[in-house]
């Protein structure tokens, strides 16, 4: 159809699909037939209704319940299926079946999303994205649950809440207030690093195809030697980075929100299927332990220059969602499914996160959502039963353990790549957000900026800082002069064409 781009086609794909089925009647949801559609049951034309027209109830409590919770974070987003294929032998590093072999290759399913705002939020705002992918492995599901940098704002899954909270809707106003965001970021330094990338030219990519993915936190890999490494995964777009300027993201906003989900169905329904390059960097234990930044805060990357990149395999979307909601807004993701092989790390992050999602997912979805057909791992085979809305309850399988009828048993393989770790330390409420905060965010302003970057990261910042009271302003400045003292002198600068800065309070 000409000018019409793929995502405008549905309806009219939906029909040349079906053109040659039957025409079939329209039921309640318990499969009776609806006897009119356009009416309901009432007593003569201008007369009451009657409490006899079930099928009028059966319509109205379905759509009464049609929303879920939206999730709290990464409410908006996209969804869409492919594979991972391998390219690369890393089974020195992962006994995992996901690396088994060169071209092994498994199913996937990737959510890209905004962090903020709710579900009908504007596409291009500035923000990080989600860039979460689940894999349908022989071994069960493993959930990368990823975002487009490779670092976070906190160290510490305890600020968690306090972190988004600032991120959203002032409690009384409804609306962003920069005076919450500006001084909690400002009271926590180790938000910096995070702070100056998301000012930076990636805070806005120009469509989740144009942007690359990372694992962010630190991961452990297991070999069949049993040894461990620590590992980063990194997944770098085959599209290129693009980003868009500032303005013209604001513009985008107003004239087409959904601008990223829109591009991607129509890249994918164009036959244009996007993919990514997935690598990892690895660390060993004792490198962990002589490392001179915590390998295991996530608001640190692992420089290039001495954990090289080792590449691994592509990631592959070709086939958009059938539905929504069934494929996208039930889709759930938790970073605590790990398979043999891959395991979790004591980044605090992390290990924060190893509860949250499961948590939620039951929240959102129900006792039972990984029963769910796009949750759904090949095989499940345990001792837990029933539940709400439960399809599976394994028949008349023993519910016991131990018992003499049938197992099922622990797997061996999965007991030989568990992680066998030795920690000691004082148990204690340990705040490591003072710690070195700066080399790396100076690296990132200094090194990897250019001057216009530099400028454009300058002006990004005071379009927001200028809207909070000054003695934010100022502490805030103060953060970036620590970084390097001509960005707080240029922010300042930059600050006093709008209002001059007054005394700290
Ligand atoms: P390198 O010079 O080897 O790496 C710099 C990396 O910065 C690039 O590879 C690219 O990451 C990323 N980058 C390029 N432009 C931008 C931008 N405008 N905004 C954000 N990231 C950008 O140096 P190091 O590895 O020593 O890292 C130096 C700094 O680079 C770090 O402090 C960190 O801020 C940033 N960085 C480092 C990454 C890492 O894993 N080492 C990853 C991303 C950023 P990519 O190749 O992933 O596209
Ligand atoms: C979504 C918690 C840090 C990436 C979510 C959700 C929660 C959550 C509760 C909603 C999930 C749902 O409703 O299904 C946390 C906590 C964190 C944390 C407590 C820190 C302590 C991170 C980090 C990353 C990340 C560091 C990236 C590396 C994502 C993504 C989603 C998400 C991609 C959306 C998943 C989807 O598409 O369904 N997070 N998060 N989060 N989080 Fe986090």
């Amino acid at each position: 159809m000409a000018n019409r781009q793929p995502i405008q086609n549905q309806l009219l794909e939906y029909v040349k699909q079906h053109e040659d089925d039957d025409l079939e009647t329209s039921t309640t949801n318990s499969g009776n037939p609806l006897i009119n559609k356009d009416a309901s049951q009432t007593i003569g034309p201008k007369g009451f209704m009657v409490m006899q027209d079930y099928r009028f109830f059966d319509q109205l409590q379905h759509f009464d319940r049609e929303r879920i919770p939206e999730r709290v974070v990464h409410a908006k987003g996209a969804g869409a299926f492919g594979y991972f294929r391998v390219t690369h032998d890393i089974t020195n590093y992962s006994a995992a079946k996901v690396f088994s072999s060169i071209g092994y290759t498994t199913k996937i399913a990737v959510r890209f999303s905004q962090v903020t705002f709710e579900m009908g939020s504007q596409d291009t705002v500035r923000d990080l994205r989600g860039f979460a992918v689940k894999f349908y492995t022989d071994d069960g599901i493993w959930d990368l649950v990823g975002n487009n940098t490779p670092i976070f704002f906190i160290q510490d899954g305890i600020l968690f809440p306090d972190n988004i909270h600032i991120l959203k809707r002032n409690p009384v106003t409804h609306v962003r207030d920069w005076d919450m965001f500006f001084d909690f970021f400002s009271k926590r330094p180790e938000s910096i690093h995070q702070l100056v990338w998301f000012y930076g030219d990636r805070g806005i990519p120009d469509g989740y195809r144009h942007m690359n993915g990372y694992g962010s936190n630190t991961f452990s890999l297991i070999n069949a030697s049993g040894e461990l490494f620590y590992c980063k995964f990194h997944y770098k777009t085959n599209q290129g980075i693009r980003n868009l300027d500032a303005q013209k993201a604001r513009e985008i906003a107003g004239n087409d929100p959904d601008y990223m989900l829109r591009d991607l169905y129509n890249a994918i329904a164009s036959g244009n299927y996007p993919s990514w390059s997935f690598y990892i960097q690895t660390m060993t234990i004792e490198q962990a332990k002589t490392s001179p930044f915590n390998p295991f805060d996530v608001t640190k990357v692992w420089p290039h220059g001495s954990y090289p990149l080792i590449p691994v395999g592509q990631l592959v979307l070709d086939k958009n969602p059938t539905n929504y909601f069934a494929e996208v807004e039930q889709l759930s993701f938790n970073p605590a499914h790990f398979i043999p092989g891959i395991d979790a790390s004591p980044d605090k992050v992390l290990q924060s996160r190893l509860f949250a999602y499961g948590d939620t997912s039951r929240y959102r979805l129900g006792t039972n959502n990984q029963q769910l057909p796009v949750n759904a791992p090949k095989r499940f085979k345990n001792f837990s039963r029933d539940g709400k809305s439960t399809f599976d309850s394994q028949g008349g399988a023993p519910n016991y353990h131990p018992n003499s009828f049938g197992g099922p048993e622990t797997d061996p393989r999965a007991v030989a790549l568990s992680p066998r770790l030795r920690y000691a330390g004082d148990v204690g409420f340990y705040d490591t957000g003072f710690e070195d905060n700066f080399t790396q965010a100076r690296a990132l302003y200094q090194r990897v900026f250019d001057d216009a970057a530099r400028e454009r990261c300058i002006q990004n910042i005071v379009y927001d800082l200028k809207n909070a009271s000054a003695f934010i302003q100022q502490r805030q400045v103060g953060v970036f002069s620590q970084v390097d003292e001509s960005f707080g002198r240029r922010v300042q600068e930059e600050l006093g064409k709008y209002q001059p800065l007054h005394a700290i309070i």
